[in-house]
């Protein structure tokens, strides 16, 4: 009745932005990601009959409150699944993830929750019923099962039995590294759910942001079999700009970015004018993320660490999916 799991966060380079159904986590349009394997969350989950609750621990800290509320709530779906009424569990979490600047710890946190708790219960379930499990504690985390790059599908029922994430290509298929350049550790002001609730019910651009997709899709997944580097990186920032697009016709209006994030996108477009491929893209949060490869590591670091305002630069490669212990 006790299991272990890891999972690492993804970076998505086509965007999930907006739901079709709030309460099972539906999207409005498939998107895309790489898995990175500088952060993780390791999840051991225990049943135990003498508990009356769940228990959760993050990095050794009782936890209460929201927090604790959503991974109670997605415990209480594995029971329902698994037919387990009132068997509770000691859940116990180490993120090696900032929480909440846009590092997406909710993918890679429910991700390794549904993970170890299935197989706690040794529920012998496969990959897609997994990532569709997963979705619903977070819509990011269903494609963190797999490593490499991922699409999640966002499928066409109304529950949700054929929205859940694909592989695209192994953790092994193409070297691609990604600088997480951290501005800020302030919480995030607006949340991803309310970010995308708000512009799918007021952006007049949220139709042309979905009716994109497709075309998005479509190209990058050619450069990714054809590890075609520059063609990649431009869809991906593109893509990255047209979701926040999205947000300043919002009413009211917002944007997830800093002073400080104009001036990331800014050098990394430089980068590019001095002939070094790199490209940004962001989450619902001020921080960036640059694609770069590996041959221009050190110069992408140097550069992006020099900037006024950026308190950190952490470097990342394609991760692996799920793993147990
Ligand atoms: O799954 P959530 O609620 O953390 O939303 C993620 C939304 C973005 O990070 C902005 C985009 C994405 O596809 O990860």
């Amino acid at each position: 009745m006790k299991a272990t799991a890891k999972a690492h966060t993804n970076i998505a380079l086509i965007k999930y932005w907006g739901k079709r159904d709030e309460s099972l986590i539906l999207p409005m349009n498939n998107s895309l990601s790489l898995t990175l394997d500088a952060f993780y969350t390791e999840t051991t989950v225990t049943f135990n009959h003498d508990l009356d609750e769940d228990i959760f621990y993050l990095d050794n800290e009782l936890i209460v409150g929201d927090q604790y509320t959503k991974v109670s709530n997605f415990l209480e779906l594995i029971r329902n699944f698994a037919d387990i009424p009132n068997l509770f569990a000691e859940i116990r979490s180490t993120n090696a993830v900032p929480t909440a600047a846009g590092f997406a710890s909710s993918a890679s946190g429910f991700a390794a929750l549904a993970a170890a708790a299935t197989r706690a219960l040794d529920l012998q379930i496969d990959e897609p019923t997994l990532s569709r499990l997963t979705r619903q504690g977070s819509g990011s985390a269903c494609r963190s099962i797999y490593g490499g790059f991922v699409e999640w599908e966002k499928g066409a029922e109304d529950d949700g039995s054929d929205s859940y994430a694909v592989h695209i290509a192994p953790q092994d298929h193409w070297d691609v590294r990604v600088a997480a350049v951290v501005l800020s550790s302030d919480m995030k002001k607006v949340s991803s759910r309310e970010g995308m609730k708000r512009t799918v019910e007021t952006s007049p651009f949220y139709s042309g942001w979905v009716d994109n997709i497709p075309t998005d899709l479509t190209q990058i997944k050619a450069a990714i079999h054809a590890r075609d580097f520059e063609k990649m990186g431009e869809i991906a920032e593109a893509n990255c700009q047209k979701m926040h697009a999205t947000t300043l016709g919002a009413n009211p209006p917002f944007t997830y970015w800093h002073d400080t994030t104009l001036t990331v996108m800014q050098t990394v477009q430089s980068l590019r004018a001095k002939g070094i491929a790199a490209y940004f893209t962001i989450d619902a949060g001020p921080n960036v993320k640059v694609l770069y490869q590996p041959e221009n590591e050190e110069v992408v670091q140097q550069t992006l660490l020099n900037i006024p305002g950026v308190t950190n630069v952490i470097l990342s490669r394609s991760g692996q999916g799920i793993t147990y212990k």
